[in-house]
């Protein structure tokens, strides 16, 4: 038996929401797990490109046991008190990796969620995401990568996630903005400091806190004080050349309603109210053409499903 399964792309942070706000983009990964007798180790995993359909092993992506599908997979055994059996997982992915996409958040709902099925729904969705958090360490694309649309979600000291799904107004459209090169989130948290300064901590709870409210009032106004942050952006700005510029050149654009970096980056994310598209393509382009980094653009809505079995 073979279970499929399709996972949307996710943003997270959102700006002040750092390891805590997430959304949904209609972007997606398939995950298909089958049990089956294998020679050599027991697994097979093959990564397959959606884009150009050709087998493409992902350099850095392990296709062994130390690949996260399967390490995901594998906690979900244990849970049971098993270990895996013969698995064959086939990857098929049309998210880009390593740009602050949620690619690694989706094909781990998509193998667990997957493997659940296989072994008739052993686990529900509050194990199934805290499994999936204990492999990606934090909760924030994981949880809309399950069930799709704006989430906050917090990853409690006892190990569950603790997830609300928020509104999002139709007229917020997203630009999602991507440069030419990869950003490994391990290296994009390594610079993050260990503690910060009270100051800092107060504006991105102030801003938390506006965010909220300005998703349940559709508030632009707002959402533009709300969309930023002291706690990961500037320090990853090293990591990002012309994030701050892009920011500040996009602050006085029609339409604009703010600019953050897509979870760990390097993507860039534009909210704005559907005008001014062109412009924004533009100003993004040429602040990164500045740095010598060549950009490409998805103009998409948010996704309001999560993980779907095939
Ligand atoms: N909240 C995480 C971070 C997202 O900013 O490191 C990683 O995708």
């Amino acid at each position: 038996m073979k279970v499929s399964v399709k996972t949307p792309a996710t943003i997270a942070n959102l700006g002040p929401g750092f390891d805590s706000f997430g959304l949904a983009l209609p972007l997606y990964n398939i995950v298909s797990v089958e049990e089956t007798v294998l020679p050599g180790s027991g697994i097979e995993i093959n990564i397959i490109n959606e884009k150009n359909n050709e087998e493409n092993n992902i350099a850095d992506v392990p296709t062994d046991k130390n690949n996260i599908v399967y390490k995901a997979i594998e906690l979900l055994h244990n849970f049971i008190g098993q270990s895996p059996n013969e698995l064959k997982i086939t990857i098929k992915t049309q998210i880009p990796i390593s740009r602050g996409l949620g690619s690694s958040a989706s094909v781990i709902v998509g193998g667990l969620i997957a493997a659940n099925e296989l072994l008739g729904r052993p686990a529900d969705e509050k194990v199934l995401m805290s499994i999936a958090t204990e492999i990606e360490g934090h909760p924030d694309n994981i949880t809309p990568a399950f069930v799709g649309g704006m989430t906050m979600a917090s990853w409690e000291e006892d190990g569950s996630i603790f997830y609300r799904k928020l509104p999002w107004h139709d007229d917020w459209k997203l630009m999602v903005c991507i440069p030419d090169y990869e950003l490994n989130t391990e290296i994009s948290r390594s610079v993050l400091p260990k503690e910060v300064a009270l100051k800092d901590a107060v504006f991105n709870l102030k801003r938390s806190a506006m965010f909220i409210d300005a998703l349940y009032n559709q508030d632009d106004e707002l959402l533009k004080l709300a969309l930023k942050d002291k706690l990961h952006q500037p320090y990853r700005e090293k990591l990002v050349p012309g994030l701050s510029d892009i920011i500040k050149n996009l602050k006085h654009t029609n339409g604009v309603l703010g600019a953050v970096l897509c979870g760990a980056g390097p993507s860039v994310l534009v909210i704005y109210n559907g005008v001014g598209a062109s412009e924004i393509k533009e100003t993004v382009t040429e602040t990164w053409n500045y740095f010598n980094v060549k950009s490409t653009f998805l103009n998409l809505p948010i996704e309001k499903q999560g993980a779907q079995i095939l």
